[in-house]
């Protein structure tokens, strides 16, 4: 028998079912997750999750896919010379051209690994490969050996595992071990697999392959059924070391295992999931907040671990409970996921000082003097405006002075006339290139006409696809936290911008993805380059 003390601090006692071990977390947020439709992040943003996860504590951050896009390379180096403490893979198809391509990519990290794949389910080999499985099976090893020439930590995946004939695949695992994986990586592609039955196929693996030993058994589930996090933990169950997850559960349609769950999981039942991760369970929030603010893929409010509602209690009942012993109805403590109380931090008499150490007990460490010197005038600002300047309040308003970086157009002001009489109008001034513009501009609304202004000032064929608020604290005074994402020609962006004022926030989440936009452009091609 085990005695366990979770983190809520209840004591429970059970046989342990499995061996004791540490699970290798690994993150494919910047990878699968950024493969979901309409999100994605430039360089800098990669750079900043990627920062995020490695201060996490997470093993392994796979950074991207660097033969998909000049862009995906680009990010994978900048990644793979950022971090040093993480591993940093790349993915490759089982090509000689994609492995040679990640690898450049990834030469100059502290820890590189080349994660390459192959389809082996029936279904994938005849109709998308369109090749027999004996030639599958070679190109197995001739890729995992080409990519262990060039590279010590090699991960393979047989893509849907899960639905590939058991043979097969004990087969192919066998030959790409013997040809230098050091990982094999089990994917259910298509989030098909049941707990038991996906746990089975982990031991079948453990069971017949000779050499299983010589590898780490990786996990990588999808969550088409809602099962990603059951069944990674079912294969941890079984003998898998790896879960491979992103946060908040973004990925490929339904997403995949969300890292926040399956860590507090494994925290948190710890007498029935007797294992260990590297992770700082304290920055999940954190972590959870900056993606999805990134990417603008908010995290509904009832979802575990990091939703709105986790911790929150509506009920009489359950509010009595919990006062009277948090352990009635908490089964982790908000703390423990970096959930601290909303803390009222200062007023408009705080100095610069004050700000930075506030800062940095928030975890913003590396701030440029530009940025933190915007983000002060903006506190001032705000302070002056809210009654109330809350810890969150802190954090939208450095994020989005972060964010503005080195925006080629900028917000200076915005005058608008609302209400139910009409007409609505936006008056607005904002430099760009340098060069103050001002315009007056009617709309079907206040955010209509602001948006009708910018393309005024600023003209371009890009179309709205996403428009979204979020209230960063409770309160009529409450910042809003808008996300804005823009297409032009099948490229997608997002931008975010935060403000007491909606409208404002609006203007400046518009002004953030068509600087993106323009960036883009001009890195495909210049000469279109318009403003
Ligand atoms: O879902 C999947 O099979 C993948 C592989 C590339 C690991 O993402
Ligand atoms: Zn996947």
């Amino acid at each position: 028998m085990t005695a366990t003390e979770n983190p809520a601090g209840c004591t429970t006692k059970t046989a342990a079912p499995h061996g004791a071990g540490r699970v290798f977390i690994f993150d494919t947020t910047l990878r699968d997750g950024e493969q979901s439709p309409g999100c994605s992040m430039n360089l800098e943003e990669k750079v900043r999750v990627a920062a995020m996860l490695e201060e996490m504590g997470v093993d392994i951050i796979e950074a991207g896919f660097p033969i998909a896009s000049n862009g995906d390379f680009e990010a994978v180096r900048a990644v793979a010379q950022t971090v040093r403490n993480s591993s940093v893979a790349g993915l490759a198809r089982a090509s000689r051209q994609d492995i040679d391509r990640a690898w450049e990519a990834l030469r100059g990290a502290a820890r590189p690994r080349i994660h390459t794949f192959l389809s082996t389910s029936p279904l994938h080999m005849k109709f998308k490969l369109q090749m027999e499985p004996d030639a599958v099976h070679q190109a197995v090893i001739d890729s995992v050996s080409y990519a262990r020439n060039l590279c010590p930590d090699v991960e393979w995946s047989p893509e849907d595992g899960s639905r590939t004939e058991h043979d097969f695949l004990c087969r192919t695992v066998e030959s790409a071990i013997r040809a230098g994986a050091t990982t094999i990586n089990i994917p259910d592609t298509v989030g098909y697999a049941m707990p038991d039955e996906f746990a089975a196929l982990i031991r079948m693996l453990f069971d017949r392959v000779p050499n299983i030993d010589k590898a780490v058994i990786s996990v990588h589930c999808h969550n088409d059924l809602g099962l990603a996090v059951a069944n990674s933990l079912a294969a941890v169950g079984a003998g898998a070391r790896q879960i491979e997850c992103t946060i908040n559960g973004i990925g490929e349609r339904a997403g995949n295992c969300a890292l926040e769950e399956v860590v507090m999981a494994m925290r948190t039942r710890h007498d029935r999931l007797p294992f260990d991760t590297g992770v700082d369970a304290t920055l999940i929030t954190r972590a959870s907040h900056l993606v999805s603010t990134i990417t603008g893929f908010s995290v509904q409010p009832n979802k575990a671990i990091v939703g709105a509602n986790a911790f929150a209690h509506e009920s009489g009942i359950h509010q009595d409970g919990v006062l009277k012993n948090a352990q009635t109805y908490e089964i982790m403590t908000p703390e423990s996921v970096g959930l601290t109380k909303s803390n009222l931090v200062m007023g408009k008499h705080s100095g610069s000082h004050a700000f930075r150490e506030k800062l940095r007990d928030l975890g913003y460490t590396d701030l440029g003097d530009n940025s933190l010197r915007d983000a002060f005038v903006r506190f001032k600002a705000l302070a002056d405006k809210k009654k109330d300047v809350f810890d969150e309040d802190i954090v939208a308003l450095v994020d989005d002075a972060v964010m503005r970086g080195n925006d080629r157009i900028r917000f200076v002001s915005l005058q608008v006339v609302a209400g139910s009489k009409g007409p609505q109008t936006a008056e607005l001034e904002l430099i760009a290139d340098g060069m103050t513009r001002k315009t007056l501009a009617h709309g079907n609304g206040p955010v209509d006409a602001t948006f009708n202004a910018i393309k005024q000032l600023f003209p371009h064929t890009a179309t709205l696809q996403l428009y979204q608020v979020h209230a960063v604290t409770g309160g009529t005074d409450a910042q809003a936290e808008v996300t804005v994402r823009l297409e032009e020609n099948g490229k997608t962006v997002n931008g975010q911008g935060a403000d007491a004022d909606t409208i404002v926030a609006s203007a400046r989440a518009y002004l953030h993805a068509l600087n993106k936009l323009v960036v883009k452009r001009e890195k495909t091609a210049p000469a279109a380059m318009s403003a």
